[in-house]
Formats: structure tokens, C-alpha cells, sequence
């Protein structure tokens, strides 16, 4: 099990999370989001525009199967990769999956100022947090291990895992 992927809603903090896990682990740092905009050659803002979701899911596969060759790295996922059960098989087989999450409020307060998330581009975007997060809430559930950031700083998220991560495979 060499890898740390980490799993969860948009603005639980897989990206800072995970950059931090890199760096103080001395692991390399990928995401599956910047892995298809670069082989795309596309932001995935405009690959919502247009192609729409389903298209996207099937290029998030392509990159999951893609990553989970790879050893050795902190693994960054798009919040809705757990969708698609076969993802988090191949994400499972050479690492161990963090689900990171947060209440409905705190994501808001963490995303609300931003505008590159297609899904959120809701009129109640609270509200549509809140859906999403309960429809999902299943799929996150099957990650190795859940750490609950809301009230936490990057730091303390990244040192939680490292002590689960270090305690499994010692
Ligand atoms: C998505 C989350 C986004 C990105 C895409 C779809 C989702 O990633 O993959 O907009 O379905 O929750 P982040 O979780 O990194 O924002």
C-alpha cells in the first residue's frame, strides 16, 4: 500500500491537504482534476459546458486508472470520484483512502467565494451542498478511513492521517 488518496466533497481540502501530506511525507503530489485538464487540454469548467457530466465522469475514470498505477504519491480526487464503485476499487488497490468531510455550512463558507465549480453554479447553492452531500454520503462512507476537518486547520487534518496512515502500515 503505497499510496494516500484522499476522497471528499468539493471544499473538505483534499488540495491543500494533500500538498502538505506530500511535502511532510516527501511523497510526490498528483490530482485526478489536473490530470484531465491536462491530457484534455481543457479546464473542466468547459468540459461540463461542453460535453456535460456524464463525458466528464468517463475521462475522471480514465484518470483514476491512470493514477492508481503510480506509487509512492498523495493522490487528490475530484468530489465526485467515489460515484463509481470500480474508482475507488482501483484507487483501493495500491493505496489507502481518506475521506475527508465537513458539515454543509463549513464547505460554503470554504467555496462560496469561488466560481470554477460547474456543480455548484446553483441558485441555493447551500441548499444543493446540502443534497449532494446527503446523496453521496454512502459512497464516502466506503473510504478506508474518515477524518472529520470541520473546525480543523490544514494542519492538523494532514497530521491526523499521517498518524492512521504510519499506525496501518507499521
Ligand atoms: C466535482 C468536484 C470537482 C471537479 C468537478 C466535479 C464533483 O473537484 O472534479 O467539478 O462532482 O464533486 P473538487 O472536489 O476538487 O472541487
Amino acid at each position: 500500500m503505497s499510496n494516500i488518496v484522499l476522497v471528499g466533497f468539493m471544499g473538505t481540502g483534499k488540495t491543500s491537504v494533500g500538498r502538505r501530506l506530500a511535502e511532510k511525507l516527501k511523497l510526490s503530489y498528483i490530482d485526478t482534476d489536473d490530470v484531465i485538464e491536462q491530457d484534455n487540454e481543457m479546464i473542466i469548467a468547459d468540459i461540463f459546458r461542453q460535453h456535460g457530466e456524464p463525458y466528464f465522469r468517463r475521462l475522471e475514470s480514465d484518470a483514476v486508472c491512470k493514477v492508481s498505477g503510480l506509487d509512492n504519491h498523495v493522490i487528490s480526487t475530484g468530489g465526485g470520484v467515489v460515484i463509481r464503485e470500480e474508482n475507488l476499487e482501483m484507487l483501493k488497490r495500491n493505496g489507502m483512502v481518506f475521506s475527508l468531510a465537513a458539515t454543509p455550512e463549513e464547505i460554503w463558507k470554504r467555496v462560496g467565494h469561488e466560481i470554477h465549480r460547474p456543480l455548484l453554479q446553483a441558485p441555493q447553492p447551500l441548499d444543493r451542498i446540502r443534497k449532494m452531500l446527503a446523496a453521496r454520503a454512502p459512497f464516502y462512507a466506503r473510504a478506508d478511513c474518515i477524518i472529520h476537518t470541520t473546525g480543523l486547520s490544514i494542519e492538523e487534518v494532514t497530521d491526523q492521517i499521517i498518524e492512521v496512515f504510519q499506525h496501518a502500515i507499521y
